[in-house]
């Protein structure tokens, strides 16, 4: 089936009436009760607002947290200020049931923490068909979960008719332009943790024609070509990374912000002039001054993970980077997760073509066009 083809809520002939089970991620970072980036919910609403306008029944499922610790409330909170809707403490009781049903076309109500129930992340089939007991449809609108093999975004679909909503059509749409590339293409990567990231490496140095690398994927880079990097953390993985250097596609840093734990200074460095007490925190002004050109010419820029530790206030690069691509003519795509955060602290949403609302299924989708949430779609048989 054709990647256009995956049948999306548009697809749906009537919507009166029916209960549709919406799974969305509401996975958003909470402080004291307060929610610090509201952009998967934002992002969310149109698919809720078309069902409802349409006089569906929606009962939203999602997860926060990597467990049952934390509560949903604060997003029901939230939506109640333009939309009114419900909220179920317990979906496992006969409250959840009464509620649900009691549904007038055009509702909505929200169950807590699916993570309350260990069968979710298990996949459980007797949880994913209690959940489904709920709808007459299901509608994955999650996509930052749709890497995940969990009960309500994979087991589910063998239920019930199953369909994709905008956001996920939107995110496949877009992400789609980094798989079939205009050039001059510029790839970025950032942030950590190369044992997770190699297969998008791969992937992107056979079909970018510039990869630049930042963060504390570049101080793996030095370390391997044996560059002092001083205190600077660095991965451990199991491969060598220079070989990738020899086919000359890869830019790195050539200046760094380093720390050296001299008061609150924190200066510039060339990368061959680190010593053993320098920590790099970010990359310098000439790195990114390095890029313009490049990023002038690019048709198409693609970039995750953020350059420096922006959450220690090391965000100089990253919004340097960021400006620049946003005032530049190419297609801008940015993975989500933290580089999203930083686009969303300086509005810069407008500017770019495309911000992805995944982390972790972003980078996955990125690696061959799959999620194992939206092969589920595809394959559910329960449509007609
Ligand atoms: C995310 O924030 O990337 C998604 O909500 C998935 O969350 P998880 O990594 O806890 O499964």
């Amino acid at each position: 089936m054709k990647k256009s083809a995956i049948p999306t809520i548009k697809d749906i002939k009537d919507l009166k009436g029916k209960r549709v089970v919406l799974r969305l991620d509401f996975n958003v970072p909470i402080k004291n009760g307060k929610i610090i980036e509201t952009m998967r919910i934002d992002r969310a609403m149109p698919t809720v607002e078309y069902l409802a306008r349409k006089k569906a029944r929606v009962i939203i499922l999602s997860h926060i947290g990597k467990d049952a610790s934390s509560s949903l409330m604060p997003i029901v909170r939230y939506l109640n200020k333009t939309m009114n809707v419900g909220f179920v403490s317990d979906f496992r009781t006969e409250e959840a049931r009464k509620v649900a049903d009691g549904l007038p076309e055009g509702g909505v109500v929200m169950f807590e923490n699916l993570r309350l129930d260990d069968r979710e992340t298990e996949n459980d089939s007797e949880f994913s068909k209690y959940l489904s007991s709920f709808g007459d449809i299901y509608v994955n609108d999650a996509f930052a979960v749709s890497h995940r093999a969990h009960a309500s975004v994979v087991g589910i679909t063998k239920y019930l008719p199953s369909y994709i909503g905008l956001l996920v059509a939107d995110e496949i749409k877009n992400l789609s332009l980094a798989l079939k590339p205009k050039h001059p293409f510029l790839f970025i990567l950032g942030g950590a943790k190369f044992e997770t990231k190699m297969p998008l490496m791969k992937k992107f140095m056979k079909i970018a024609d510039h990869v630049f690398v930042g963060g504390v994927l570049a101080n793996d880079f030095f370390h391997d070509e044996g560059i002092e990097v001083g205190k600077s953390f660095v991965d451990t993985y199991s491969f060598k990374l220079t070989p990738l250097l020899k086919k000359g596609k890869i830019i790195l840093p050539t200046d760094v912000v380093v720390k050296n734990g001299n008061g609150n200074k924190t200066p510039v460095k060339d990368i061959n002039e680190l010593s053993s007490v320098d920590r790099i925190v970010d990359v310098g002004p000439e790195t990114i001054k390095n890029l313009a050109p490049i990023i002038k010419t690019a048709k198409l820029i693609v970039w995750n993970g953020p350059l420096g530790y922006y959450e220690e206030g090391f965000d100089k690069g990253t919004i340097a980077l960021l400006k620049a691509i946003s005032e530049s003519r190419a297609t801008s795509i940015i993975g989500g997760g933290d580089t999203a955060a930083v686009v969303e602290k300086l509005g810069l949403n407008k500017k770019l073509s495309f911000v992805s609302t995944g982390g972790g299924a972003t980078l996955d989708y990125l690696v061959d066009g799959r999620l194992i949430g939206i092969d589920a779609i595809i394959k559910c048989k329960k449509r007609k």
